[in-house]
């Protein structure tokens, strides 16, 4: 039985690495997710039976529970709401973690300075840290709390203090400085440990939250594996290190596509918009077309690059503009994708929803492989992307100095379709709305880009 177990083990964790290699193009994801989620099943299945559990009415119950749930989550939330999903499950992976390592606390009187000792105090810290913290992130995205960052005096210091209080009151718990009531000690010890995932949150600002996420996600992992080491079961060890180093290697792939280091994000207080004067936003002339106008601009072209953003998600205009591409494509012009690292609300958000819409993962490039084009490019049409395509990220003195952008404002003629010219996520003004090569395509994204279907149809 041991011997099956643990080959069964080893199988869920191979599909789980075969999974997440999978997850790299859209083309292999959705398998790749499949074969992730039989390899929980596996597991989920081989410690029942490992630990011999014979009351299932409870483990029922809870399958059943996450299933309804799950179901309806995947069903009702909208993908402009990931972030938020993927932060509420994050708190409760790290609290189920955290609550791992408390039980086995509690089993196990009078445990010590043991390997074991120290595990469950990491796993209850990085737990409880994650729980706490997730829940914040999802407060701030979902605009339950103010998404400025929250700051007070010497904040990075108390929180250092914090963390070395809950390292101190850890040592006294495994009896390190002599004898206590290590049971109190060890409370204490949970309750900063959930108080740090707060103030570590705070004063971090909501166009910050995505790139929290992906690092509590991280964290997540990290308590998942440490609750794996203390009830000594493998696949968890595996899965909980898988989960922590994507998510880190995910939360770097961000911070990259803003050009921020972690240490800025984490400590900076960036991302809020309280500081920025918003009343000379959109002040400015611009030109203006309706969509018989931008169907004249694109339909008599050699190369129009399509750049997509957030409003596209918003909108949800994929589908729209998928035909706005093939028809372009039937009068012989070259439609290409360009992909921001971060445009959107998560890394990958704009290469699903193209892939939703089938279109061929080869027209998609991305920041580098396509920069140097657009000065040779006819046309660009952005789709609902601002902060993606602002200049001022070359400007020393703008919020979003040094953040990679698409070199849009260099083709012959740029389209913009918004609704307004109100500023993006960073929540500042875009010079490019104001230039002499664009025009601004006014509307929701999926209304306009079915006119412009209509309009590219009509065209001669
Ligand atoms: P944003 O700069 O947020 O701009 C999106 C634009 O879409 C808005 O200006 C909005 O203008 C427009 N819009 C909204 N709904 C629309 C609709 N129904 N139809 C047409 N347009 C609509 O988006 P972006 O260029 O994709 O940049 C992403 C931002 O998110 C960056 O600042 C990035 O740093 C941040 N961020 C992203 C990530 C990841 S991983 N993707 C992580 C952290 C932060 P109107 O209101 O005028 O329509």
């Amino acid at each position: 039985m041991d011997t099956s177990i643990q080959l069964t083990y080893l199988l869920s964790a191979i599909l789980f690495v075969v999974g997440l290699k999978r997850l790299q193009s859209p083309a292999t994801a959705r398998k790749g997710n499949g074969l992730a989620a039989l390899a929980m099943l596996l597991a989920v299945i081989a410690t029942v039976l490992e630990t011999q559990i014979l009351d299932w009415t409870w483990i029922l119950v809870g399958v059943l529970l996450g299933g309804v749930i799950g179901t309806a989550a995947a069903r009702l939330v909208e993908m402009t709401s990931m972030p938020e999903l993927v932060g509420i499950f994050n708190a409760f992976g790290g609290g189920a973690s955290a609550l791992v390592a408390i039980a086995e606390f509690l089993a196990t009187p009078g445990i010590g300075a043991s390997t074991t000792g120290v595990t469950i105090l990491l796993g209850t810290l990085i737990g409880s840290v994650t729980f706490t913290g997730s829940f914040i992130a999802f407060a701030k995205l979902q605009g339950l709390m103010t998404g400025n960052p929250i700051i007070f005096p010497f904040q990075n210091a108390f929180n250092a203090l914090l963390l070395l209080a809950a390292v101190s009151l850890g040592a006294m718990t495994l009896g390190v400085f002599g004898s206590g009531d290590s049971q109190t000690l060890f409370y204490m010890f949970c309750g900063l440990a959930l108080i740090l995932g707060v103030l570590l949150v705070i004063p971090i600002g909501g166009a910050d939250m995505p790139v929290v996420v992906s690092l509590l996600n991280s964290y997540s992992g990290l308590a998942a594996s440490a609750a794996g080491f203390v009830i000594g079961n493998t696949v968890l060890i595996i899965s909980g290190a898988l989960v922590g180093a994507s998510g880190l290697i995910l939360t770097q792939l961000m911070c990259k596509g803003m050009n921020r280091s972690l240490a800025n994000v984490a400590f900076g207080g960036f991302g809020g918009t309280a500081g920025i004067d918003r009343s000379e936003i959109g002040q400015r002339p611009v030109q203006s077309a309706d969509a018989e106008g931008v169907a004249a601009e694109l339909g008599y072209v050699n190369s129009v690059v399509v750049v997509p953003g957030y409003g596209l998600a918003v909108a949800q205009s994929q589908h729209e503009l998928r035909k706005v591409g093939d028809l372009l494509e039937e009068r012989g012009v070259d439609v290409k994708y360009a992909i921001h690292p971060v445009a959107g609300r998560m890394p990958g958000h704009m290469n699903v929803l193209l892939a939703e819409a089938d279109v061929s993962y080869d027209k998609l490039y991305d920041l580098d492989e396509i920069n140097d084009d657009f000065g040779n490019t006819d046309a660009v049409l952005v789709v609902g992307a601002n902060d993606v395509v602002n200049p001022a990220a070359r400007d020393p003195q703008s919020v979003i100095t040094g953040m990679p952008i698409l070199d849009v404002d260099r083709a012959r003629r740029v389209i913009i379709m918004k609704r307004s010219l109100s500023p993006g996520f960073a929540g500042i003004d875009n010079d490019l709305f104001y230039m002499d090569n664009t025009l601004m395509f006014f509307g929701d994204a999926k209304e306009s880009m079915a006119e412009l279907v209509r309009e590219i149809r009509e065209l001669a």
